[in-house]
């Protein structure tokens, strides 16, 4: 029989998961205003909030850690960074910062100015706010097929080339900060975008003259993707797909807590030495001196290490199995999610779980507080909450697709955990017809609301 794919890792350290009751959850969820993110990790039993910064480092990441140089300026620790990040991105320039933000915030301190358009494929919620912020527009050109929940599309994350052209014809390329280009597409769905994708995409960039910066935070799952679904990519090695992939690019920004396997840390890679001059004097201003960039000595060092064990295709295999695993679960119980699986979560569809909610009522919201009270499972709301009011018009937004995300940390749990996780879901979806009633929101910030918003039932 053919072998099953298993995780080429064992355990060598854990740590405990919290159990509670349903009535204790119900109190905590009320005292949290119904914001997931205000809950204590002890009041969660299984977290899949994120996986971001939440993966399980490895021994040999441990042992750069007490190796690191904690020296201002020059630690061989950010030599061991840049020599890993060359290797891996082709990029010959680096500035580390502390987090993916932080990169946004450097690099679009140089490259978007106020009016600007940044053209993508649904850009992430912080770079979006960072464009907002400076009074820009992120327009989102990602393929028609990213909004159908239900398309089977290999590479749902990617751009609409004819959307791009279309907005570069018609607009001056002063008026064009960048194009941004996210892979693996997070808030599509995990979705990948494939390699020809973004070879067309360098093509208007370079017709246009407008640079191509890579938001990389799932770039290696990207590569995994391109590697089993791309024609002609079978045979390449993770890393030899991630440098074409980059080599289309002019730079990157990059959260590590994805990938790249560490609990916080980020970068941005550079083609041109000018731009990266210009980006450093920010980096100074916000994240510190350029050669440490808000990163410790160790945690460069751990970044480093975490770079290749985050580009070995056994382990990312057996990543987006598990995730797919739990898509298959869900699938067997009836449960509407997105597919194709995305690489990191499976993204519930709350339109089709909970369809007598209202969309003012915030389906997706409800059906990630029930799940939470339900087995102390935490995921997210990607959906009219997240997305925001306009900014000019200052009304809800509701993007096409509404749903929870369940991200799976890396190197974290087991499928046994996934089963559980499963079981309480399947447990939501048999009494969905009692749940009569959404939410409503009694206080918001006015921009990135859904990490602070106060709800009530309603
Ligand atoms: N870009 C993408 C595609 C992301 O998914 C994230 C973070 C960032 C940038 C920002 O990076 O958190 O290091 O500042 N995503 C996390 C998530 C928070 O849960 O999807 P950061």
């Amino acid at each position: 029989m053919e072998l099953p794919i298993i995780e080429p890792f064992k355990i060598k350290m854990v740590e405990n998961i919290y159990s509670s009751t349903k009535e204790q959850r119900e109190n905590w969820i009320k005292d949290a205003s119904f914001n997931l993110f205000n809950l204590k990790s002890e009041q969660v039993c299984i977290d899949l909030l994120t996986d971001s910064g939440t993966g399980a480092m490895s021994d040999k990441q441990w042992s750069a850690i007490m190796l690191g140089d904690e020296s201002y300026a020059g630690a061989s620790s950010y030599y061991k960074l840049k020599e890993a990040i060359k290797d891996i991105t082709g990029f010959d320039f680096f500035l580390p910062t502390h987090q993916g933000r932080a990169a946004e915030n450097v690099l679009f301190s140089v490259l978007v100015k106020e009016g600007d358009l940044v053209p993508g494929n649904s850009h992430f919620d912080t770079t979006k706010g960072h464009i907002e912020f400076r009074k820009a527009t992120a327009v989102d050109c990602t393929i028609d097929d990213a909004a159908d929940p239900i398309s089977w599309h290999p590479f749902k994350g990617n751009v609409d080339i004819k959307k791009l052209e279309n907005l570069l014809k018609t607009n001056p390329s002063e008026k064009i900060s960048c194009i941004l280009v996210t892979i693996t597409n997070n808030t599509a769905g995990g979705q990948p975008v494939s390699m020809s994708n973004l070879r067309e995409v360098r093509k208007l960039s370079l017709k246009y003259g407008v640079k191509l910066i890579i938001d990389s935070a799932r770039f290696a799952e990207n590569a995994c993707f391109i590697k089993l679904r791309e024609e002609g990519y079978a045979d390449k090695e993770i890393r030899d797909i991630a440098r074409e992939m980059f080599s289309y690019a002019d730079g990157m920004t990059m959260s590590s807590k994805k990938d790249a396997i560490v609990n916080m840390g980020g970068f941005i890679g550079f083609r041109d030495e000018e731009l990266f001059r210009q980006a450093s004097t920010y980096n100074i201003i916000y994240e510190g001196f350029i050669t440490y960039g808000g990163m410790s000595g160790r945690d460069m060092n751990a970044l480093a290490q975490g770079l290749y064990e985050g580009t070995e295709f056994l382990y990312l295999k057996s990543r987006i199995n598990q995730v797919a695993y739990l898509g298959s679960k869900l699938k067997e119980y009836g449960i509407p999610s997105l597919e194709p699986y995305g690489g990191h979560a499976i993204f519930i569809d709350a339109k089709r779980f909970l369809p007598h909610i209202p969309r003012e009522e915030f389906p997706g919201q409800t059906l990630a507080i029930e799940i939470y009270t339900e087995g102390g499972v935490r995921g997210v709301e990607i959906g009219a909450l997240m997305a925001d009011r306009d900014p000019v018009t200052r009304q809800n937004r509701f993007p096409e697709l509404e749903m929870v995300r369940l991200a799976i940390p890396r190197r974290v749990y087991t499928d046994n955990h996934m089963d559980y996780v499963a079981a309480v879901i399947r447990n939501v979806f048999e009494r969905r017809n009692q749940i009569k009633k959404g939410i409503k929101i009694n206080w918001e910030a006015p921009i990135m609301r859904h990490f602070t918003v106060r709800l009530e039932k309603l």
